[in-house]
């Protein structure tokens, strides 16, 4: 009953001439693909160039990150209502805005009640480092990741919220978690955590996805996977061919 979810986080990657070569031709082979809620996110500056590149089709476009004050006197920062000219989705939290950007739950989570109230639909992410992952602190720290970001917000709303487990140590490294594991800690840890907050049911109604080094080849493995609702994916997401692969494993 939860539709499969698939976003491409393009990073800090493509001109504005590359991101509408880019989509173009992405756009043709995604457009065919049915039973699966297609994003992309591009940088701020390709917003708008993607945004009427995909009007009248069925792929959404999401931010990658944005500030929670709907205006004023911050230097450099994006507002969810200048978001929303453009965008449905925008991903929160990224664990690379954690580790560069100071970003914590408290952060994460005053954006989050933001794209509540502006009506964005959030990709929040979570995920432990290497080092909490090679010192069995996983469980620990994708709990507190989840119950802290997602924290106070309207158990209406909840249902909204797309849920990225990525381990830090998958991200562009290669090393994807296995599928198993991966399934796991969405299970026995996100799932918990999102049903101590909203209740069981609507535990059971938040997509989450997997993200880090899912790639055509390895993508149907993590699909199959119960608690796995679809992919976050970054390196892959640049690739025509491969992140059109990757949909199509997610359709159903
Ligand atoms: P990756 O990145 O697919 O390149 O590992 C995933 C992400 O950071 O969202």
């Amino acid at each position: 009953m939860r539709t499969p979810f698939v976003a491409g986080n393009w990073k800090m990657n493509k001109t504005v001439a590359e991101a509408r070569d880019l989509v173009f031709k992405m756009s043709m082979q995604l457009r065919e693909i049915a039973g699966v809620e297609k994003v992309l996110c591009p940088p701020f500056t390709s917003l708008v160039a993607v945004s009427a590149l995909l009007e009248g089709t069925d792929i959404g476009l999401g931010a990658q990150n944005m500030y929670w004050e709907e205006k004023g006197a911050f230097t450099g920062e994006v507002s969810p209502p200048m978001v929303k000219e453009f965008c449905r989705y925008v991903i929160l939290g990224h664990s690379e805005r954690r580790a560069y950007f100071g970003e914590t739950d408290q952060t994460v989570n005053r954006k989050l009640i933001s794209a509540q109230t502006f009506d964005l639909t959030p990709i929040v992410c979570v995920g432990e480092t290497l080092d909490e992952y090679e010192s069995s602190r996983t469980r620990e720290v994708v709990a507190r990741q989840t119950s802290q970001s997602l924290r106070d917000v309207d158990p209406a709303f909840a249902p909204r919220i797309v849920v990225a487990y990525e381990p830090v140590w998958a991200i562009g490294t290669g090393k994807a978690s296995t599928a198993d594991n991966a399934n796991a800690v969405v299970k026995d840890i996100i799932r918990p955590a999102l049903a101590e907050l909203f209740g069981a049911e609507t535990a059971q109604a938040i997509r989450v996805l997997y993200g880090g080094s899912v790639t055509a080849a390895n993508a149907a493995e993590y699909f199959s996977q119960p608690d796995i609702d679809g992919a976050l994916v970054g390196g892959a997401s640049l690739k025509i061919d491969e992140f059109a692969a990757i949909v199509k494993a997610a359709s159903k």
